[in-house]
């Protein structure tokens, strides 16, 4: 028996040494941890469980039969996070270069299939040199088989990834496939095609951060959801996510007692909106100012800031915020900022979090550049997501709510629960001024002072349209309140919701204008 444990020990000891204090010394001196260390700071101490750890590849070529390391280049297995069940799986660099084989693929497949049965959510740690070379088709198959059940656990569990190293070639599609995307500055990127590639083909420098490190793909490609500057951020920020998550979607979110008083109206809210329509406010601060404990859970914040999206809570329960900034190109709608809610709101359906919507749009940003770009399929994402989700949605016209975007945003029409206007909501087919450029063109061109008489038609059109009573007298929102009063509202409207029911027609899927 003793000889029995020794060779038990040797190999375990094996696998727990990676690819030695050499390769390891290497990581170190690179900025980066190895991935027993990241698994280490990502479970409850204690939680962890490792499976396939004695796993060893099983090719021959260019005499890989001497380099074997039990485990293969990734460290898969389940821990708690929060007491709460996560599978995982954590590519080892030290090992072959965290480089992907058949054997190591299998090894991640068995977990994204225990993760989708027992639903729990599953998070990836990337750190990679991608296809293992030596293994030529084999890993390009085993890629596929990853990214099928990427696609597969899709909408059943959340799946959250962070890149901690090089992420290029083909390997970049199971974290796109995945729901949130977290990037170390400074040590990580992701690409298709390399520097190398790019100068070879298009004669164009580019360095590995411009072309794929963390904030290019957070302010620029939207590949990732966050930025942050150490490992240890990347998993405090996965641990945060999944505190606002449900398991899998057919639970609900967790709820997290707060001593926020659910009946607090904050004075402050009356005061925030300015009187004059074109004066920018920080819907941020009015965020803070309605959800629990001034808390606001922000994703993709680099990117499309015209527009806000992220995760808060009400009275305990998660809810998933959508709201335009009026601080960045005046709060419009376009391309980037469709895509970038139309994404979230898709999201939150999935996995049963209520949508709030804050609104002041002054409606879609003109330019041929949008139009080129394709804003109407972009702007339809948005319309498509608002429309098919069944999960509770609550809306509050903060001020402006004119043409498509009075649609879009969470209206009546798109299904909404509850929809809410403060006095300074203005809703309207268009602002005042275009309205009277257009209504009187010809009386315009012919009048003696244009200006005076187009102030004075402005004027009217703002004390008829441009308030919320039109739509209010319509029932086209429930209810004008003060804004003090909107935590209080959007509390008892979320308790009412509690036990909504609403589906789609029944069919294989809809066809989301792509
Ligand atoms: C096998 C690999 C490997 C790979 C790295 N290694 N990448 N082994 N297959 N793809 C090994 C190295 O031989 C080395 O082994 C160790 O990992 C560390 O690599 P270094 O090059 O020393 O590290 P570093 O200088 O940090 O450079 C990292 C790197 C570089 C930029 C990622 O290794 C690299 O360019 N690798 C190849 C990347 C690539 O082209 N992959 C294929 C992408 S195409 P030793 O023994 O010295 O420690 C692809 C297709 C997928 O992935 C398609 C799916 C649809």
């Amino acid at each position: 028996m003793e000889d029995k444990l020794k060779e038990l020990r040797r190999r375990k000891e094996a696998a727990l040494a990676g690819g030695g204090p050499e390769r390891i010394e290497r990581q170190h001196k690179a900025g980066k941890l190895t991935a027993r260390q990241r698994i280490d700071l990502l479970l409850d101490p204690g939680s962890f469980t490792e499976l396939d750890m004695l796993v060893t590849h099983r090719c021959t070529d260019f005499e890989m039969e001497k380099q074997k390391i039990p485990g293969d280049g990734v460290v898969t297995g389940y821990g708690t996070i929060d007491g709460r069940q996560v599978y995982f799986f954590a590519y080892d660099f030290t090992n072959l270069g965290g480089s992907l084989s058949v054997t190591n693929a299998q090894k991640i497949c068995k977990v994204m299939d225990l993760a989708v049965k027992m639903g729990v959510p599953l998070i990836s740690l990337n750190d990679s040199g991608g296809a293992r070379i030596q293994e030529g088709v084999d890993s390009l198959a085993g890629y596929a088989d990853i990214f099928l059940r990427n696609v597969l656990a899709s909408g059943v569990i959340p799946q959250i990834t962070a890149i901690m190293g090089p992420c290029a070639g083909g390997a970049v599609y199971s974290p796109a496939l995945m729901d949130f995307t977290i990037m170390v500055k400074g040590t990580s990127y992701m690409f298709v095609t390399g520097p190398d590639v790019i100068k070879t083909v298009l004669q164009e420098e580019v360095t590995f951060e411009e072309l794929g490190g963390a904030m290019t793909h957070n302010a620029t490609s939207g590949v990732a959801h966050f930025a942050v500057d150490s490992e240890e951020e990347a998993i405090l920020a996965i641990r945060e996510l999944l505190s606002f998550l449900p398991q899998n979607n057919l639970e609900e979110a967790p709820r997290r007692p707060t001593t926020d008083d659910p009946h607090r109206m904050d004075e402050a809210l009356n005061a925030l909106v300015p009187d004059n329509p074109n004066k920018p406010y920080d819907m941020k601060e009015l965020i803070r100012l309605v959800f629990d404990d001034r808390y606001f859970f922000e994703v993709q914040e680099h990117l499309a800031q015209n527009i806000i999206v992220g995760f808060a809570r009400l009275d305990g329960q998660t809810v998933g915020i959508v709201a335009n900034q009026p601080m960045v190109l005046a709060g419009c709608l376009d391309i980037n900022s469709s895509i970038k809610a139309a994404r979230f709101i898709r999201f939150c359906d999935c996995f049963n979090i209520p949508i709030i919507t804050l609104e002041d749009v002054p409606g879609y940003l003109p330019g041929t550049s949008q139009e080129h770009g394709g804003i109407i399929k972009h702007g339809a994402k948005l319309l498509f997501a608002y429309g098919e989700a069944t999960v509770p949605k609550l809306t509050v016209i903060v001020r402006k709510s004119y043409g498509g975007a009075y649609c879009v945003m969470g209206s009546k029409h798109m299904r909404a629960d509850y929809n809410l206007a403060f006095p300074t909501a203005e809703i309207a087919v268009m602002g005042p001024e275009g309205a009277v450029n257009i209504l009187f063109r010809r009386e315009l061109s012919k009048a003696t002072d244009a200006d005076a008489f187009r102030a004075e038609r402005v004027e009217e059109f703002k004390d008829k349209f441009a308030n919320p009573y039109v739509a209010a007298e319509k029932g086209y929102v429930d209810d004008v309140i003060e804004p003090k009063e909107t935590r209080p509202r959007l509390i008892s409207a979320l308790r009412l919701t509690a036990t909504k029911r609403d589906t789609n027609p029944p069919k294989k899927h809809g066809n989301i204008p792509l």
